[in-house]
């Protein structure tokens, strides 16, 4: 079901796939061997510290076969379906071995091997490596978050306030509106910025630069492709065409913390605003590419958010203490906690996790591996996939020409599908469809651009592609 253009290989000494196998994986490994250490020896009871010693050997011996290019070995059955396609695919690409296979099947092995070590276990079912890492960044987030608070109250105000809209001619009015969808989406695209898997040690002050409308201004000329007109005609005609009726957005989440918080900002804006009645979000089933949302990140995000106070000024790994929110900032937070547990409560904000989005394959599987899921996002007005992954598995993480238009690129999720795909992802993989000829050269000449050999810009998350496919039209 795949396309037949070859993928990014982690023998391509000049793409990305390289330097994450050769230098990011291992230290992904030993930052899940130090927090598994670290809970473990808190742990109580002795079997279950036992066994948490097991499993930081199997880290271990993960992170050795990795780092001498041993073969990679079929995953232990932990009775889900999805292993047999994992080992069946090993088998059907000849038994590879670690550093010369397609980067997007062993990436996705990597993650799924750690989380057998985990589902096969007695004592430690369910337990996220990465957990930790993520609420501390999210509280690291701190001042982004307290600022997009209130400024979404502010406008939720406004709105109910009616005052935006005085004295505005119909078209003034629409032309506000184009603009407010186009700010709260580039908030949500930009937040994939903050990705774990890529910012392997972030420091406070690196999360702030990521962060908040200043970043974001000057981040604006960094959009590549930008389809975000087409997308908002799209929502505005299906409200006026079923403006009764059931109109509903998909959120195919990324990264948990400040990206989460995002999602929901902008899932909140497009409830409020009648842009979409409801709004299904389709998180990981397991821990994922470090970052990524699982249904519990979700309700940790809800409960962080119910004392701010609390989350924000206890004192960190480090012993460093914050200081105290003001009564407004407690307000701002409160607010946004109250109306996403309003819609959460009256289901209009659904958490719909799915087995798929954990398999190996490539998006152009969907029908086939999945076809009770494609049929599902048919229902949706818009699907909306979020970051560089899904990205990469929309595309195959294929060696596309980078002009191919991006309904090509993504197969039969393109044109005639069923379903409106809209891509919001910040570069930090090889893979890019849709740019105007000439562009990929252009920016290869920049500065630590990569020049003829690689696609170096392509690697960072400083630019970013905004892609929409009409698979209704
Ligand atoms: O490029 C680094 C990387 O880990 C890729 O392997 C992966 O596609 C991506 O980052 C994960 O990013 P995101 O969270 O945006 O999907
Ligand atoms: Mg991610």
């Amino acid at each position: 079901f795949d396309p037949k253009t070859p993928q990014f290989l982690t023998s391509d000494n000049s793409s990305f796939a390289s330097v994450s196998a050769n230098e990011r994986w291992p230290i992904i490994i030993t930052s899940a061997i130090d927090d598994l250490h670290r809970t473990v020896g808190s742990a109580s009871g002795e079997e279950k510290q036992k066994e948490g010693k097991s499993i930081i050997e199997s880290l271990a011996k993960l992170k050795y076969e990795l780092q001498h290019d041993r073969q990679i070995t079929p995953l232990a059955d932990d009775g889900n379906p999805d292993i047999a396609q994992y080992n069946q695919e090993l088998e059907q690409r000849g038994n590879p071995n670690w550093h010369n296979v397609p980067w997007l099947y062993s990436e996705c092995y990597l993650y799924r091997r750690i989380e057998t070590l985990f589902s096969l276990s007695t004592h430690w079912k369910g337990y996220d490596v990465f957990a930790r890492q993520k609420m501390s960044t999210f509280k690291s987030s701190r001042p982004a978050v307290l600022e997009l608070a209130s400024r979404y109250r502010e406008l939720a105000l406004e709105a109910e306030s009616g005052k935006g809209v005085d004295h505005k001619s119909p078209e003034e009015v629409e032309q506000a509106e184009k603009l407010l969808f186009s700010e709260m989406c580039e908030i949500c695209l930009w937040g994939n910025a903050t990705d774990l898997s890529l910012l392997t040690s972030l420091t406070y002050e690196d999360i702030q630069k990521l962060q908040g409308s200043e970043a974001r201004k000057a981040s604006q000329k960094n959009i590549i492709v930008n389809d975000l007109d087409a997308a908002f005609e799209v929502m505005q005609k299906a409200r006026r065409e079923k403006k009764d009726g059931e109109r509903r957005v998909d959120i195919v989440l990324d990264n948990s913390g400040f990206e989460l918080f995002v999602d929901l900002i902008l899932a909140g804006y497009l409830l409020s605003a009648g842009l979409a009645t409801s709004i299904v979000l389709h998180p990981k089933r397991l821990p994922w590419f470090v970052s990524d949302v699982t249904p519990k990140d979700f309700s940790d995000l809800l409960n962080s958010m119910v004392d701010p106070q609390a989350f924000y000024t206890a004192a960190d790994d480090s012993g460093t203490t914050f200081p105290p929110l003001s009564e407004k900032e407690v307000g701002d937070v409160r607010f946004l906690f109250e109306q996403w547990s309003q819609f959460h409560q009256d289901g209009k904000l659904i958490v719909r996790p799915h087995a798929f989005w954990t398999t190996p394959g490539c998006y152009w599987r969907l029908p086939h591996v999945a076809p009770e899921l494609f049929e599902d996002l048919k229902e949706s007005e818009l699907v909306l996939f979020k970051g560089d992954l899904n990205y990469r598995k929309l595309t195959n993480d294929a060696q596309w020409d980078t002009t191919i238009p991006f309904t090509t690129a993504i197969g039969p999720m393109g044109p005639k599908s069923g379903i409106r795909v809209l891509a919001f992802r910040t570069c930090k993989a090889d893979t890019v469809v849709g740019l105007p000829a000439g562009e990929d050269e252009k920016l290869r000449q920049q500065p630590g651009g990569g020049g003829a050999e690689a696609r170096k810009w392509a690697w960072s998350g400083k630019w970013a592609v905004v892609s929409f496919s009409d698979g209704k039209a």
